[in-house]
Parts: structure tokens; C-alpha cells; sequence
């Protein structure tokens, strides 16, 4: 049997880590029965957002990269089709795997089934009903074009029946990305926060690292953030109340360490806003953190606010308090009415501040829904080898 599984920005680099380490696992043990390709497309292409991942979840390089970089969506997804149809046309492989929700999903799986190449999607089944987010439609559309549908939790399964998806095409697997987070949790728990702050500083900033209170984490509190959602960043309207609320009220409480997405920090630039974040010394501005930084961050962290769904379902299993900066989820099961450490703040500053001071009276309290144990990316390589002896 013949994969390739496709990689195109960071969410689905900690996805693919435990798949492939479970295919050289397999490969071992069956005379290397499985071929097995990786191609990324380049979407994410900054060392620290694609390469450092490579390195820290010793995945293997790519062998093959599409070098789509950045565009418009139909400029990614476009070119994307056109470089993989190549790849497609040359390997004939019988599976593409794809992953997640980014441009690269849609791209490659549209592509894989015009070549009646089967598509197996792992993370499949979730919803967040609002078609104006980029993802929803990346989802649904993979959703509908797959033969394998790998789901992460019940809800998801849930989601797949109601739009018509036979039974026998869907199997419940569990959550791939929790996988990586086990087998990763122990080398980032020795890591120094300190340290963290001293290698990964945006330069330019101004506040007295000698005094910070920092240098006394874990027991000073700090809050996390992120944040790249265009739907977030993209208005300077939206945009700017939220640094308001950062700036003028939670760092009357704590320091803020926000590692910051390309995304982001462009448009606080364009909206010249980036200059007063900078020389604020208690919102502590860091490029985009490796896996094992921002793993032990969350550990640490009082309470956590984003809009990114990965770090939802990551604070759902460590628990973090986490605010996320969202209307809508496609991953309810991370909200704490179904048990997850989360609540929808949107981003209206009423409704944030409202929760954060809820939230900050929350205690650290991990939760693992079914199946969220480590050993995901086995059931998944498991079901393609069903699937395709079926
Ligand atoms: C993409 C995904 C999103 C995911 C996010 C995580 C889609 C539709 N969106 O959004 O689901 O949550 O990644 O990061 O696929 N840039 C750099 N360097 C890089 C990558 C991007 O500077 O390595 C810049 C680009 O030039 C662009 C901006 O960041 O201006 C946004 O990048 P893009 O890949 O278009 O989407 P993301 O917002 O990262």
C-alpha cells in the first residue's frame, strides 16, 4: 500500500508527528509493507513556523515540498492543486491522507479524488456552522470528498450522520493531536519559562527583564494569549478594543506572554498599533514558540486566551482556564458545558471581561474526553489498512 499524507501549516504538523512515527513502527514490524510519502505544500514556510516543529517532533523532512507560500485562498489552494496534481500523476499513490482544516486539506483531497485517488481525513466531523471562516469550508468540503472519515469525538460522528455520511466510512479514533502531547509533556515540563522569555523575545521591547516578575514563575501568575483568526485581526475596530482590555485591565492583574502570529503582528503594524504593544513592559511579546515552549506555558499559565482551536483542546487536557476569543467553536467538546476547560468570549469586551473575571477564579482542572489517551494515531493507521483490504 502506497500514502501520502499532506502538511501545509503548523496545526498539522503536531497531527502528522505520531502518524508517522506509528507507520516506521508498523514499517518495522512488516517488512516496510507501507510506502509512505510526506509532501508539504509550504503554506507555512518561516522556520519557526514549519521547520522548528520538524525538528522538535522529529518528524522526517518532507520529501517533497510544494513551495506554495502565502496568497490569496485561491491563489494557495490553486497552486497547491496544480503542483500536487504533478506529484499525484508521478507517485500513484492508493491513499492521501489529509489533516485538520487548513487550505492544504481542501487543496489536496479536491485533487487526490479527480485522480480517483481514495482520501482519508484525520479530524473529520467537525462543525463550527459558520461558513465564513476559511476552515468550515476546507472541512466541509474534505468531509464530503473522503472515503475514510477519522473522527476525534462523538459530537463529530454526530455531525457526519446528520449531512449523510454512511456509518461504514466513519471510524471513531480519538484525538491525534493529544497523542503528541503525551509523548511530549515530560520534555517540555523541564523547560525554564525564564529561558523560554530570553530565547524567543521580540526585540525592541523595553521593560526591565532583570525585575520581571517572571523570573519567579511558576509562582507569580502570567496570562497566555494568541491570536491570528482574521476575523480577529483583520479590523482594526476589532482589533483594537481587544489591546485596549489587554493593556488597559489584565495587565492590572498579571503580565501577559503573547507569542505572536506573522498574521498579527502585521496588522498591529498597519494599524499602527504595534509600536505601544512593544513598549508595554507587562505584555511580553515572543515570535512563534516551538512545541515544547508553548506546551509548558500552557502548563503554567493562569488563564489562557485565543482563538486558536488546537490550544482549546490542549487546556481542555491540562486543563488551562481558557477564554476563547470566538463566537462559534467546531470543537465543543473543549467547552466546559461539555466538560472542557473553555468558554466562547467572542469579541465583545463586555462579554471577555465578564468571563475573564469568572475564569480567573478557576482552578487548573484536567479533563479527557473518550478516547484522548495517547494512542490515537494507531487506531488511525489501523483503519486505513482496514479500510483498504476491505
Ligand atoms: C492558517 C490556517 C488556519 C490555522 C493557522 C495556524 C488556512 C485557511 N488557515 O492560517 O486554519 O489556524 O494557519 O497558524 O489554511 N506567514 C508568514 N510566515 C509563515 C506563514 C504565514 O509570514 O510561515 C504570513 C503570510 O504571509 C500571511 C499570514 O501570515 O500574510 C497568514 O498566513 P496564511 O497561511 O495565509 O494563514 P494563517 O492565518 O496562518
Amino acid at each position: 500500500m502506497k500514502i501520502i499524507s499532506v502538511v501545509g501549516a503548523r496545526p498539522n504538523f503536531m497531527k502528522i508527528a505520531p502518524f508517522m512515527h506509528e507507520v516506521i513502527k508498523y514499517n518495522k514490524e512488516h517488512k516496510n509493507k507501507v510506502e509512505h510519502l510526506l509532501v508539504h505544500t509550504g503554506q507555512h514556510y518561516d522556520d519557526r513556523m514549519s521547520k522548528a516543529f520538524f525538528k522538535a517532533l522529529n518528524i522526517p523532512e518532507a520529501d517533497i515540498n510544494l513551495g506554495i507560500g502565502s496568497g490569496t485562498h485561491a491563489e494557495q489552494v490553486g497552486n497547491t492543486m496544480i503542483a500536487f496534481e504533478k506529484v499525484l500523476m508521478n507517485e500513484r499513490p492508493d491513499w492521501v491522507i489529509v489533516l485538520g482544516d487548513v487550505n492544504a486539506t481542501l487543496a489536496c483531497s479536491v485533487t487526490a479524488k479527480k485522480l480517483h485517488i481514495k482520501v482519508c481525513h484525520i479530524e473529520a466531523g467537525l462543525r463550527s456552522g459558520d461558513e465564513r471562516m476559511p476552515e468550515e469550508i476546507n472541512r466541509l468540503v474534505t468531509d464530503r470528498l473522503s472515503d475514510l472519515l477519522l473522527t476525534p469525538d462523538t459530537l463529530s460522528i454526530e455531525n457526519l450522520k446528520k449531512e449523510g455520511v454512511p456509518d461504514s466510512k466513519i471510524k471513531f479514533v480519538g484525538n491525534i493531536m493529544i497523542d503528541t502531547l503525551e509523548s511530549n509533556r515530560e520534555q517540555a515540563s523541564n523547560l525554564q519559562i525564564s529561558k523560554i522569555i530570553e530565547e524567543n523575545i521580540i526585540a525592541g521591547q523595553v521593560f526591565p527583564f532583570s525585575k520581571s516578575p517572571l523570573l519567579h514563575v511558576p509562582q507569580s501568575p502570567f496570562a497566555l494569549m494568541t491570536m491570528h483568526r482574521p476575523s480577529n485581526v483583520d479590523k482594526k475596530e476589532i482589533l483594537e478594543p481587544i489591546i485596549r482590555f489587554l493593556l488597559d485591565e489584565v495587565i492590572e492583574d498579571m503580565p501577559i506572554i503573547w507569542p505572536i502570529h506573522p498574521r498579527t503582528q502585521k496588522q498591529l503594524q498597519t494599524f499602527d498599533l504595534w509600536e505601544e504593544v512593544l513598549a508595554n513592559k507587562d505584555l511580553i511579546l515572543l515570535h512563534p514558540l516551538g512545541y515544547h515552549e508553548m506546551l509548558k506555558l500552557n502548563m503554567e499559565a493562569k488563564i489562557m486566551l485565543t482563538d486558536s482551536g488546537g490550544l482549546q483542546e490542549e487546556c481542555t487536557v491540562l486543563g488551562t482556564p481558557c477564554l476563547t476569543l470566538r463566537w462559534n467553536t467546531e470543537r465543543p467538546i473543549t467547552l466546559r458545558e461539555h466538560g472542557g476547560a473553555s468558554v466562547l468570549v467572542g469579541n465583545n469586551i463586555e462579554r471577555i471581561r465578564e468571563e475573564y473575571q469568572n475564569t480567573l477564579k478557576l482552578n487548573r482542572t484536567p479533563e479527557r474526553p473518550e478516547l484522548w489517551d495517547g494512542h490515537t494515531a494507531k487506531r488511525c493507521l489501523d483503519a486505513i489498512i482496514n479500510q483498504n483490504e476491505a
